[in-house]
């Protein structure tokens, strides 16, 4: 009965893992939850107060089923301001958060066949993504550094190659390319001939002094082969409001919107004019978070270092812990650990199995202070006893 391609959707294990953890919560067992992938922040005042603005002046109704002129004149700015590119609203469209604006990119562009680099360890829905709409992902195993190469990439890329995933911060890993390996990916790009999607929703989150390198501002003749993906979801505590964008070339930016007037229309009209707010007033909460989450990102990957048999990645980015666990003992694989651990221990963490990543854990560290301080003393006595 069911469509094969849909039929052999798995559910994403991130989700998967926090609905149990949140279930067992629930029946009031005491879990500490480093499972989602979201800011445990809330959203700021003034974006909250503009959709309930929003709400009382009446803008209720459909908006153009691309998204608000006036929310992509922000989202102009925005690549204007942050990131030193140069777009007009043509090259914008907004869609349900970053997440469908992945799949309208992997929608427009694939025809069966079409291969699609995806470097691993990486965020698990990107794959799919690819394979629901009739695409092959060819997979780029990055070793134990995690930083993709311009080199590693040529490799991989074939006459079917229609475009390579970057994803700067990266989920999970952390792992933040090196600017001048960004000037190398574009100008093999431009060399072969395929686009590249910059992911940049975890943009601001960077530690170590890192600094985030957008592929669309090298110039003008490599902005052609990007599509600059982004969302208010990470930066602005935003992640049930449902609001992402992506900048690219105008004619795949027409074929995204035609795609998503047919299929959903306008995304939520009260979130967009909430996402103006959030891209042009204050942008001081972001400061704020990202210097909660270095002070948290400290004690997790510390704590994690200092508990024997686990070995922890120096993430530069994003707000997760990455680490190793192979040399536990007590669990065979990422799987494994993570159920023990929620079942035995009381702690949820994600496997890095579904992102490529064997024998090592996510952990988020967007989490209060207290509660990593708790999680990491269960995840020691645990693996050590
Ligand atoms: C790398 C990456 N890109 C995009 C997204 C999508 O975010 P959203 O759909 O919540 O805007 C996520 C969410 O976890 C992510 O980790």
């Amino acid at each position: 009965m069911l469509n094969k391609t849909i039929s052999a959707i798995k559910p994403s294990a991130t989700l998967a893992i926090s609905a149990k953890a949140k279930q067992m919560k629930r029946q009031g067992k005491d879990v500490v939850i480093f499972a989602a992938g979201e800011p445990d922040f809330d959203t700021p005042d003034n974006i909250k107060d503009a959709a309930v603005r929003a709400i009382e002046e009446g803008k209720t109704k459909y908006t153009p089923a691309s998204g608000l002129p006036e929310l992509k004149q922000a989202v102009c700015d925005k690549f204007k301001r942050d990131n030193d590119v140069d777009y007009i609203q043509e090259n914008v469209i907004i869609s349900n958060g970053g997440k469908h604006v992945l799949s309208n990119i992997a929608r427009a562009l694939l025809d069966p066949g079409d291969e699609v680099i995806v470097p691993q360890p990486i965020w698990l829905t990107y794959p799919v993504q690819v394979q629901i709409a009739g695409g092959r992902p060819i997979y780029l195993q990055l070793p134990d550094g995690f930083k993709l190469t311009a080199d590693a990439v040529a490799e991989k890329v074939t006459e079917k190659t229609k475009y390579l995933i970057l994803n700067t911060p990266c989920n999970p890993t952390g792992a933040v390319i090196d600017p001048s390996e960004i000037r190398k990916i574009a100008e093999l790009a431009l060399e072969k001939d395929f686009m590249i999607v910059a992911d940049e929703v975890y943009e601001h989150f960077l530690y170590d002094g890192k600094k985030h390198l957008s592929a669309a501002s090298i110039s003008e003749e490599v902005r052609e082969k990007i599509l600059t993906v982004n969302a208010v979801s990470k930066s602005y505590s935003m992640t049930g409001w449902r609001i992402g964008y992506v900048a690219g070339p105008a004619d795949i930016i027409k074929a995204m919107s035609n795609l998503q007037s047919q299929e959903t229309s306008n995304p939520c009209s009260i979130a967009q004019h909430a996402a103006v707010e959030a891209l042009t007033g204050p942008q001081d909460s972001i400061r704020k978070m990202v210097d909660a989450f270095r002070e948290r990102r400290k004690i997790a990957i510390d704590g994690l270092n200092s508990i024997s048999g686990i070995r922890c990645y120096n993430s530069e980015g994003a707000f997760y812990a990455w680490f190793n666990i192979q040399d536990v003992s007590k669990a065979k694989g990422s799987m494994d650990f993570a159920e023990k651990l929620l079942d035995q221990a009381g702690v949820a963490v994600i496997p890095g199995a579904p992102f490529g990543g064997e024998g090592w854990i996510r952990l988020s560290y967007a989490s209060a202070k207290e509660d990593i301080e708790k999680g990491l003393e269960r995840i020691r006595d645990w693996t050590e006893s």
